[in-house]
């Protein structure tokens, strides 16, 4: 039992991490390309968003601003964050 609890640790972190873009391209097609392409995505400098702290930013504004995915778990967001990250912006978290 010693043994096993930091294991569990571990497991339960790795999984919060490690978010599946996959689903996060699931659920970001349907609920988030209605008014723009994916294509705001990558203007770098010219954009709305410099940092990964500035994309979580913009993310919940839309959300909150549009009403779009306002039904995601806190999970489903972190795993359009990584979507969207891996796939367009590149940050650094
Ligand atoms: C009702 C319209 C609308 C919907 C739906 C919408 N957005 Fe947006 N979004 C905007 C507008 C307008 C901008 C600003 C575009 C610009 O600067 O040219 C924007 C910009 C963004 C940006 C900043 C892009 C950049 O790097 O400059 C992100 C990130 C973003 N939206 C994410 C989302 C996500 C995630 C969703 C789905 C939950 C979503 N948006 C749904 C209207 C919308």
């Amino acid at each position: 039992m010693r043994k096993l609890l930091p294991i569990l640790l571990l497991s339960t972190t790795a999984t919060a991490v490690w978010a599946d873009p996959e689903n996060g391209k699931e659920l970001h097609d349907p609920e988030c390309m209605g008014c723009h392409s994916t294509e705001v995505y990558t203007r770098g400098a010219k954009g709305k968003v410099t940092d990964f702290s500035g994309l979580k930013r913009m993310v919940s504004m839309c959300i909150t601003n549009t009403g779009k995915g306002a039904d995601w778990f806190p999970e489903d967001q972190e795993e359009v964050i990584e979507y969207m990250n891996q796939e367009f912006y590149h940050l650094k978290p």
